[in-house]
């Protein structure tokens, strides 16, 4: 049996393995070793997801985090390298674009090992983000990138990578798939919309959680202003990202917003049915919140899920308050119909026959 090692370390990338890992362990074609690199530790961060989601448990656990980028990098890169030294695989699966994804990439090719990106092909043009940087490296190193739109191919065919021999494939998004399977599943086990005393559809989800807004006070100022204004009109609520958390103590900041700790895929599933609209700085709550159902104000410059943007089901209004307001308000009198496909049905199973094909080319 033909031998891969994933490599994953924060949130989302849990949600995309437990997909893709599940249908690998149903083929019983492929071994996977599952490598988590540490850089989400808390237990509401990471075990509650392997727990939930029954993802394997991972072999190695590397224990990297809470360090700055290029120490956090180059500390996975150096346990990394042991391990596949060790397991020798065919073929290193990486998710999305985080410190634990080029991480894994770059030591991957050095060992010419052949790298399968997931999630590739996503840009924001914004290169002061450590996420795109790490996503466009990643790609250019990837043997097999496997896209979830057809504006990520778009993107990478305007980088020339129709010259390049790597193997681009549109796949949909992997997240889907997720909401589609535990849907049913969260609705038996969470039970968040009571124990917080919510009135579905009379509350909106927030979170916030990037660099770009957590590193800049005066913005993060802003985002949190317009949020207590909407919170005037309907209950905001909001599961804290233990960085967001550290900055709001330390600068003494105080909103009248119902925080709550991170919470676990199934909670987050039922907030999202049950809210009125999402407002976020990430990038899968984005699309989460669609597949759901619900309209989304996106507290950032610019978008890697342009879609959304296109079809009217999401708006940007980066940290002006008064731009969320009115996206607030306008989102309030306005029925969207969600139909639309815009992401794939069946992603992990074309994902799987991708990799299969990849490992016996
Ligand atoms: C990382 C990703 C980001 C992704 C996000 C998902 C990078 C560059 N960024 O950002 O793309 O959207 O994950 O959530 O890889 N912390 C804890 N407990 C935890 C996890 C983190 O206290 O369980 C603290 C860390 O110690 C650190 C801070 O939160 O001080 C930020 O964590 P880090 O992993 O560096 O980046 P994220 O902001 O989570």
């Amino acid at each position: 049996m033909k031998k891969i090692v994933t490599i994953l370390g924060a949130r989302p990338q849990f949600v995309k393995a437990a997909v893709l890992s599940r249908v690998i362990s149903n083929h019983q074609d492929l071994e996977e070793i599952i490598v988590h690199t540490g850089q989400h530790y808390d237990s509401n961060m990471s075990a509650v997801f392997f727990e939930e989601m029954q993802i394997p448990n991972p072999k190695y656990n590397l224990k990297v985090n809470g360090l700055g980028h290029g120490a956090m990098t180059g500390q996975m890169m150096e346990k990394i390298e042991e391990i596949l030294l060790i397991e020798k695989p065919e073929a290193v699966v990486i998710y999305g674009d985080t410190n634990s994804t080029i991480a894994g990439a770059l030591t991957a090719k050095k060992l010419h090992i052949k790298v399968i990106h997931i999630e590739a092909g996503l840009r924001s043009f914004n290169m002061k983000m450590p996420e795109e940087v790490n996503r466009i490296l990643t790609d250019r190193i990837s043997d097999l990138l496997l896209c979830p739109t057809s504006s990520s191919i778009d993107n990478l065919k305007n980088e020339g990578f129709d010259e390049l021999s790597n193997l681009v494939v549109n796949c949909g998004d992997i997240m889907k798939d997720a909401v589609v399977y535990y849907s049913h599943t969260s609705e038996e086990k969470s039970s968040i919309i009571s124990d917080l005393n919510l009135v579905s559809n009379e509350f909106v989800l927030a979170t916030i959680h990037r660099q770009e807004n957590t590193e800049d006070i005066t913005k993060l100022k802003a985002v949190f202003e317009g949020l207590e204004r909407i919170s005037k009109t309907k209950q905001v609520v909001l599961p804290l990202h233990p960085r967001t958390k550290k900055i709001l103590i330390d600068n003494a900041l105080t909103y009248n917003l119902k925080f709550i700790d991170p919470i676990g895929y199934f909670d987050m599933l039922e907030l999202l049915k049950n809210c009125n609209l999402v407002i976020t700085d990430s990038g899968g709550l984005q699309k989460e919140a669609f597949f759901n159902k619900k309209n989304c104000i996106i507290a950032r410059e610019e978008t890697e899920w342009v879609e959304l943007l296109d079809n009217g089901f999401a708006r940007i209004v980066g940290s002006n308050s008064k731009d969320m307001m009115d996206a607030f308000e306008d989102f309030q009198n306005s029925t969207a119909d969600f139909s639309i496909d815009l992401y794939g049905n069946n992603v992990g199973e074309k994902m799987h026959s991708e990799i299969v094909k990849l490992l016996n080319s």
